[in-house]
């Protein structure tokens, strides 16, 4: 493995990973392949952009032709795929484009690998796939998979995909499933970035529902390493969940958030719920400890360590937020019921 392309390397987790794997290794060469698409962001990869071991194509994973043309004219032996429609509450407003990434855009990738023999296609892939779990129970790996929303249901169908490539084509499929990533450049849709915003500028912060939810905050970079030591270490054909292992509700992580800011409790209001929401997600990891990773953040490191890269970089999300942002902000937050604390 020397020259991989990174698909939706001009996002959040692809662009934390292509910095990671250009520091981690001198020899390697990373081409992101990109749709730019309102997640992906020039932005996120400026301080790599004059490293001559880094190259983009902006290209869509659905068009077959241009993924074999960037694929041999980059000399690509591995493909990692993080190209996605990737937020929720998006994929139950407009499921289609969802569809066709997550599934239809992954088919292409794993046709493109088939055909040209390639040594590697890793799979970025989520903890969503399990659906809600009950009790206290950690999703395994040999789980069934249960999606409940849009983007879970096409995020499976890719995961199933790669599966049936490996099957029946023998082609070296991995595939990581990862909990809640949060960290720099993370579009501020997703509740983390969205409420380190909003509380700067003193706005309200939407909670869904009771606020109960449980979720594994991770921090992006331990995510990135675990898909390293997948791409290192892992065998062929399996599955690695990534996260920390433990979880937390989502008040709990607006607490530690508001106190890293020095902001009140009272910019916490309770909206109503988003629908089918997951209540809890909660992840297996002793599979890739195996594999000689362990996470290197706890939920507040990696939460206060992420309020205070937004804090510091206005300059990133003040443009985002100033845009098409404010338009998808008002249809999904604009009629949004307020409702009595739990
Ligand atoms: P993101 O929304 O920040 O970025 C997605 C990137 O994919 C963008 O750069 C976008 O332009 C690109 N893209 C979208 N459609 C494309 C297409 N058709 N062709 C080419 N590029 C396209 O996403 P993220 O949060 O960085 O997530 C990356 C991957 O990790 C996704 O596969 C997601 O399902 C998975 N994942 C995310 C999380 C999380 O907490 N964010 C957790 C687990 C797994
Ligand atoms: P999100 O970042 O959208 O990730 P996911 O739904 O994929 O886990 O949301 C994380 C949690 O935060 C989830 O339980 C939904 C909740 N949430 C809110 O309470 N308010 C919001 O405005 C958003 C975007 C999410």
């Amino acid at each position: 493995m020397k020259n991989i392309m990174v698909t939706g390397g001009a996002g959040f987790i692809g662009s934390n990973f292509v910095r990671y794997m250009l520091n981690r290794y001198p020899d390697y060469r990373i081409l992101v392949y990109d749709k730019l698409t309102y997640a992906g962001n020039p932005d996120n990869l400026l301080d790599v952009a004059d490293d001559p071991r880094y190259a983009f194509v902006k290209g869509d994973i659905c068009d077959a032709e241009a993924v074999i043309a960037a694929l041999r004219e980059h000399n690509i032996d591995t493909i990692v795929n993080f190209a996605a429609e990737t937020h929720v509450d998006r994929s139950i407003m407009d499921p289609d484009a969802f569809i066709r990434t997550d599934v239809y855009g992954t088919y292409v990738l794993l046709e493109a690998a088939r055909q040209l023999g390639l040594e590697r296609y890793h799979q970025i892939s989520t903890d969503e796939v399990y659906g809600h779990i009950h009790g206290d129970h950690r999703s395994l790996e040999t789980d069934p998979v249960a999606p409940r929303s849009p983007y879970a249901a096409s995020k499976t169908s890719g995961d199933l995909l790669a599966v049936a490539y490996h099957v029946t084509y023998g082609l070296p499929v991995t595939i990581t499933r990862g909990a809640n990533n949060i960290g720099p450049y993370q579009y501020p849709e997703k509740v983390v970035p969205l409420f380190v915003t909003n509380a700067i500028d003193n706005l309200p912060l939407p909670v869904y529902g009771d606020g109960k939810q449980r979720r594994d905050y991770q921090y992006v970079l331990d995510h990135c390493e675990g898909v390293d030591a997948v791409l290192q270490r892992g065998a062929l054909g399996e599955i690695y969940n990534i996260g920390t292992g433990g979880e937390m509700e989502n008040l709990a992580m607006v607490e530690i958030l508001l106190d890293e800011l020095g902001k009140p409790r009272s910019l916490i209001q309770h909206v109503e719920d988003r629908p089918g929401h997951d209540r809890r997600y909660c992840l297996n990891v002793d599979k890739l400890r195996g594999l000689g990773w362990q996470p290197r953040h706890t939920h507040e490191e990696a939460i206060r360590k992420t309020v205070r890269w937004y804090v510091e970089n206005e300059w990133w999300w003040r443009k985002i937020k100033s845009g098409e942002f404010k338009e998808y902000y008002r249809r999904l937050y604009g009629d949004r019921k307020v409702i009595a604390p739990a």
